[in-house]
């Protein structure tokens, strides 16, 4: 069974003055139980959209939506969910310890759990200093990480996060990268939006690329990275200091004894070949590629085209 499974996903929204907005254009995802997925695009891709409608807060014009095999909107289909919403605001004349104590009942927890629950959350977002001062004095980092802290106190199976890493500084980012790595060790399904290509790097096994309401790009980090391998940077020992070229690749620059020529992949082979038969001695070979964020501008810039 997959943790979420989406098929035909189409939203139109009403706009002002009879206008029509196609958030979502109808597209398939499924996401392994077990899997970190991250969901990648820019401002306004219809991230938001996909996740309020696989919790089940927005209707789809058509196609649908299951978790855990129970089809959103469902309440059992929330049971074991933990949902991180965008721009998440809660009763701030609680604190952080009441929010999370009464998120606990909500999920029919006893008390002796919530309370020990409630205090490992805490000291793992770093609120348990604060968590006895009512949330309006909160900055805008410990309010989504009170966030997180209500989507993992009743320890579910499938996360759903909206931006978990948005308005955090960068230890805060580090700190929800670590827990998301935690509950993949623990056997946890998380599927996150962003739209910061480094959040994606390091922790998720596939990323998902939305653009205008539709999924153009679906791989795994690794390929989407393989893929991108453009060429490379060759650092040579030459023996004087001539600017010399190899398979017709002159050099790039030199700095003391050691040459560096720019070798575009399809000529990887011709050049090392030449550098071979002069017996010359290869210092360091760098992979150039295109990052994630160039892969993510690449597709943008190719659907505006279109
Ligand atoms: N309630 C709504 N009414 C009308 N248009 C909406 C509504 N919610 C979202 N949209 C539009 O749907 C598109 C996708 O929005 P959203 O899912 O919030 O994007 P993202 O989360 O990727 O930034 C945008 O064009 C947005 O303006
Ligand atoms: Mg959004």
């Amino acid at each position: 069974m997959n943790a979420i499974e989406i098929t035909g996903l189409y939203k139109q929204f009403s706009g002002k003055r009879m206008t029509k907005v196609d958030a979502l254009k109808g597209f398939d995802l499924a996401i392994a139980t077990g899997e970190v997925f991250g969901f990648l695009g820019p401002n306004g891709a219809g991230k938001s959209t996909t996740i309020k409608l696989v919790m089940g807060l927005l209707r789809p014009t058509s196609g649908s939506a299951q978790i855990m095999g129970m089809d959103a909107g469902q309440a059992k289909s929330r049971r074991h969910v933990g949902y991180l919403p965008e721009n998440p605001a809660f009763y701030e004349y609680l604190s952080a310890e009441e929010y999370i104590s009464f998120v606990g009942s909500q999920f029919k927890m006893d008390a002796a759990l919530i309370s020990r629950r409630s205090e490992e959350v805490l000291k793992r977002l770093d609120l348990w200093e604060a968590r006895k001062r009512p949330m309006r004095g909160y900055s805008k980092g410990m309010v989504q990480r009170v966030g997180l802290a209500q989507t993992l106190v009743h320890d579910p199976d499938v996360y759903i996060l909206d931006e978990p890493m948005s308005g955090l500084d960068p230890i805060g980012r580090a700190l929800v990268k670590d827990i998301i790595l935690d509950l993949k060790t623990r056997g946890k399904s998380v599927f996150f939006s962003t739209h910061i290509t480094d959040d994606v790097e390091k922790v998720c096994d596939r990323v998902g690329v939305i653009v205008k309401g539709s999924l153009v790009a679906l791989d795994r980090v690794e390929n989407i990275l393989r893929n991108g391998v453009e060429g490379y940077v060759i650092h040579l020992q030459l023996p004087e200091a001539v600017s010399r070229s190899f398979a017709g690749i002159d050099m790039v620059r030199r700095v003391n004894s050691v040459s560096e020529f720019y070798v575009p992949c399809s000529a990887f082979n011709a050049f090392m070949g030449e550098v071979n038969s002069s017996a010359i001695n290869v210092v360091l070979v760098e992979t150039k590629r295109r990052d994630l964020e160039d892969f993510f501008l690449s597709l943008v810039r190719s659907d505006l085209e279109s």
